[in-house]
């Protein structure tokens, strides 16, 4: 089976590209590296000994789409390609409108000139925005988002939800990810946000490192086991592994649109989190309590059941683990 993956080269798609030549699917990759190096793709033929196609390619240019397309039969497409900094996305709306929405329209329009039927779809846990009750179950209710980007993720899975009512040959599985962190134990792939991280577990590990003084915690006043905010934190592996289960789905079945929350199903709080980190590590993370940030919620944490009932997915690594390749992706 061949698969195109845009966005081949960032955090996510990269270690899913891993997964999949991992599992002899044919990848074909594309990336317009705008938050991710070049230098990956080669990392990826490191860790897998496997080649693979790739294209440096923006996904609104149409017609470079249209010539993938040609060169290569495509059987399904991931589509990882789109911006994700939520700060970032306040003040840059426009941008993250046309990169989040814009390309994935052209790219189901290419789809659909070539006939091809399958695709998962890259969405986040911030569609829930905030959520009524934890753990979260896929029919809770969604909205409420809080940011452009969030409203990017729930306006595609909108369109591919009409994409469905008006063709129900698609298979269309939506994926929403809970807080991915950690990295390939080789040390190869990892995360590199671009500029100082806005995510806890870059900072912790900017903080750990000496690049940056101190990590704000935001808030010790919130309804949670110890007052900071706690999160369901996935190892990316875990997560790529969960994009071939859902590939293995949309093969068995036919037609069909499905929703899968990825998580663990556990929640960390920001302290758990950094306390794991020290210990484990065996390093110090400077850290004090500083003012909430607007938008945060108390907590978040999802009920994986549905993925591992339909999918067979269940997350096998521990935050030990996650912490872990965090700070070896660093230190390499
Ligand atoms: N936090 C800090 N200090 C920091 C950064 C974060 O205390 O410097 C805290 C936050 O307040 C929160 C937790 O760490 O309690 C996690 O924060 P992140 O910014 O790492 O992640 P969020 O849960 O806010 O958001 C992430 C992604 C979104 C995605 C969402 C899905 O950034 O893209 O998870 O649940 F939509």
């Amino acid at each position: 089976m061949k698969v195109l993956v845009t966005g081949a080269t960032g955090y996510i798609g990269s270690h899913t590209v891993v997964e999949l030549l991992d599992n002899n699917y044919e990848v074909v990759g594309l990336d317009n590296f705008s938050n991710s190096k070049r230098e990956v793709v080669d990392k990826i033929k490191e860790i897998t000994h496997k080649d693979f196609k790739f294209y440096e390619c923006d996904m609104l240019n149409k017609e470079a789409l249209e010539n993938i397309f040609k060169e290569n039969e495509i059987d399904a497409v991931i589509d990882f390609a789109a911006f994700k900094a939520v700060g970032e996305s306040v003040s840059k709306p426009v941008e993250y409108y046309i990169n989040n929405v814009s390309s994935i329209l052209t790219l189901l329009s290419v789809m659909k000139e070539f006939n091809v039927k399958k695709i998962v779809f890259s969405s986040s846990a911030t569609v829930y925005g905030k959520p009524k009750s934890v753990p979260i179950t896929e029919d809770a209710e969604v909205g409420g988002t809080t940011n452009p980007y969030g409203t990017s993720k729930l306006m595609v899975e909108r369109i591919l939800k009409d994409l469905y009512v008006s063709d129900e040959t698609m298979d269309i599985c939506i994926l929403r990810y809970f807080n991915p962190i950690g990295a390939h134990s080789s040390g190869l792939i990892g995360e590199e946000p671009n500029g100082i991280p806005a995510n806890l577990m870059p900072y912790i590990v900017k903080v750990a490192s000496g690049k940056l003084e101190c990590l704000n915690v935001f808030g010790n006043d919130y309804n949670t086991k110890d007052g900071t905010g706690v999160r369901d934190y996935i190892h990316v592996v875990d997560l790529a592994v969960g994009h071939v289960k859902a590939l293995e789905k949309l093969n068995k079945e036919k037609q069909g649109l499905f929703i899968y929350n990825l998580g663990t199903g556990k929640g960390y709080s920001v302290l758990e989190i950094i306390n794991t980190f020290e210990k484990v590590n065996n390093v110090k993370v400077n850290y004090k309590i500083a003012p909430r940030r607007p938008g945060d919620i108390d907590e978040c944490y999802s009920d994986p059941s549905k993925a591992l009932k339909e999918l067979g997915f269940k997350c096998e690594k521990t935050l030990e683990d996650m912490v872990r390749d965090s700070w070896n992706y660093e230190n390499k």
